[in-house]
């Protein structure tokens, strides 16, 4: 990861020397405090040798320097967000002057063109009447996804749990399996409308493989060449430019998920037998006619492709979050069992319309994201313009990044020992509830567009689970109960 550190150092220094000055000069208000790291290189060995997780130290320092802290990452300010209060003024009612994304390793590989969650907000981009390609992504998205449209994915997302609930049956040690079966295969049958086969699918194995490769690139602490812009001149062969030669090695193999899922659906469009899908009803919507070749096309199938990327892996941890909850907490799973069964009737499933008579159930998800948010450092925003904030500077073109993790930890919001997994938090018998925790789909005007049909199906898988089986702990050589250990990856994805 490190090794293109190997690169000339000394003329790098110069530059950023040069440009430290210059920030330096023209800054009034001052940056926030941070650790005080190197001169050229920054905070970044403070990164690099962290005895724990990114967010977590994040949390810690943020008791040493505040709630709003710096980083100098190669001469580059990165400001991470810690409260509340700071998140939601800034990237939410801010947002217009923080959605952009820092994108410089994507840009080198086209990969911001491609993809809607690393897409540069409002300009940097080529552009179709002067819309940029996030907001038409956003805008196509939102056509799809509104609360409206959610009921006609319902019989994707039931067929999609009665798999699962079938294969939990005579393969139960298998979950995993059926969990990321049951996350790609829903948003594929939405998105393209495919079916997934059964077992080896092709295109959940090219995607697992892409998302793979994109993990490292997206995680905020690997926006290399945002820190030090003047990689990109370097040449992909040089030796330690790998992670030039891996961002395109991962834009190749991308493209074929890219382009494989859409020829399939336009081939059955020729032949007049492709089921209705985001893609057929946009590409209708728009007047495009597939394998037409235009840029709006290939708009269509850029929306499609981000969806196929963001979708599923972030559906999956969430419902592996829930599955580890359910493990360690055997009281709480009994309680909802109750609370379906009250509502159903004994050998009863739940469905969509049983959701609001379902309170304990609706609590477990809301703590699932908050026990364990998805991404705990969501991913990382840029400012646009200059901007003062609690007396601190905020330069345009800073990173910025919301700590999720720091805000459901917060005592303040979400009650005594935030540590532990307790749905009751969110069932205070005076009713003062704390928010359902939003901030684990994102913020302001990049929020996550597939939340709401991410929570639908979450509260249909977890529901019906509960209602058919009870998750037992895994028994060791001797045939005894153990709590399972778990590590979680602290990659962006
Ligand atoms: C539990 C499941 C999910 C979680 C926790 C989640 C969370 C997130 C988060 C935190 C972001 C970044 C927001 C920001 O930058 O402020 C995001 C972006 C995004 N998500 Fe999701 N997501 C989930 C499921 C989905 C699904 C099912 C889809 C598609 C059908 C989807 C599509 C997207 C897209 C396209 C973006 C990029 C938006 C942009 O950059 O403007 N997500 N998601
Ligand atoms: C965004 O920044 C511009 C320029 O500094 C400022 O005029 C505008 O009020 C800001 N908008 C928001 C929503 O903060």
């Amino acid at each position: 990861m490190y090794s293109f550190l190997n690169l000339s150092l000394i003329a790098v220094s110069a530059f950023l020397v040069i440009r430290q000055i210059d920030r330096a000069r023209r800054r009034q208000a001052s940056l926030p405090p941070g650790p005080k790291g190197l001169p050229i290189l920054g905070n970044i060995r403070d990164i690099a040798n962290r005895q724990d997780y990114l967010w977590i130290t994040y949390s810690q320092w943020a008791q040493r320097f505040g709630n709003v802290f710096r980083l100098n990452i190669f001469g580059v300010p990165t400001i991470i967000l810690n409260s509340h209060e700071a998140i939601t003024e800034i990237l939410d009612k801010r947002s217009q002057n923080y959605s952009d994304r820092p994108g410089e390793l994507f840009d080198q590989s086209q990969c911001s063109r491609l993809l809607t969650s690393v897409s540069r907000y409002a300009y940097g981009q080529p552009a179709w009447g002067n819309v940029a390609i996030c907001l038409l992504h956003r805008k196509t998205f939102h056509q799809a996804f509104q609360p409206l449209d959610l009921p006609r994915y319902y019989d994707i997302q039931r067929e999609g749990v009665n798999e699962v609930v079938r294969k939990l049956t005579t393969a139960p040690d298998a979950y995993i399996d059926h969990i990321n079966h049951f996350a790609g295969s829903t948003v594929l049958k939405v998105i393209y409308g495919y079916t997934l086969k059964t077992e080896n699918d092709p295109y959940i194995e090219m995607l697992y493989k892409a998302v793979d490769g994109l993990g490292p690139a997206m995680d905020h602490g690997a926006f290399w060449i945002d820190y030090l812009p003047i990689l990109k001149y370097v040449p992909a062969w040089l030796p330690g430019a790998s992670f030039k030669r891996n961002a395109k090695k991962w834009y190749q193999d991308t493209k074929e998920l890219k382009e494989k899922p859409w020829e399939w659906v336009q081939q059955g469009e020729a032949a007049g037998i492709a089921a209705s899908s985001f893609c057929t009803e946009t590409a209708e919507r728009l007047g495009i006619t597939m394998g037409e070749g235009s840029e709006m096309e290939d708009m269509i199938k850029n929306c499609a492709f981000s969806a196929y990327i963001a979708g599923p892996e972030t559906t999956v941890s969430a419902l592996l979050t829930f599955i580890l909850a359910m493990t360690l907490h055997p009281e709480v799973q009994v309680r909802a069992q109750e609370e379906i069964e009250s509502v159903v009737g004994p050998g009863g499933v739940p469905d969509f319309n049983d959701r609001d008579s379902l309170p304990y159930m609706n609590a477990i998800i809301s703590e699932v994201l908050r026990w364990r948010p998805v991404l705990p450092l969501s991913v990382a925003h840029r400012a646009v313009n200059d901007d003062v904030y609690a007396g601190y500077h905020i330069p345009a073109g800073a990173t910025v990044v919301g700590n999720v993790w720091s805000i459901m930890h917060d005592e303040n919001l979400y009650g005594p020992d935030v540590a532990k997994f307790n749905p009751d938090r969110f069932m205070r018998p005076d009713g003062k509830n704390p928010p359902f925790p939003d901030q684990a789909f994102g913020f302001g005007r990049r929020v996550c567009p597939g939340q709401d049909f991410a929570m639908n199906s979450l509260y249909l898988l977890m529901s019906t689970i509960l209602a058919s089986y009870t998750i037992a702990k895994p028994l060791d050589a001797n045939g005894k109960e153990y709590d399972p250990e778990v590590k979680y990856t602290d990659n962006a994805t």
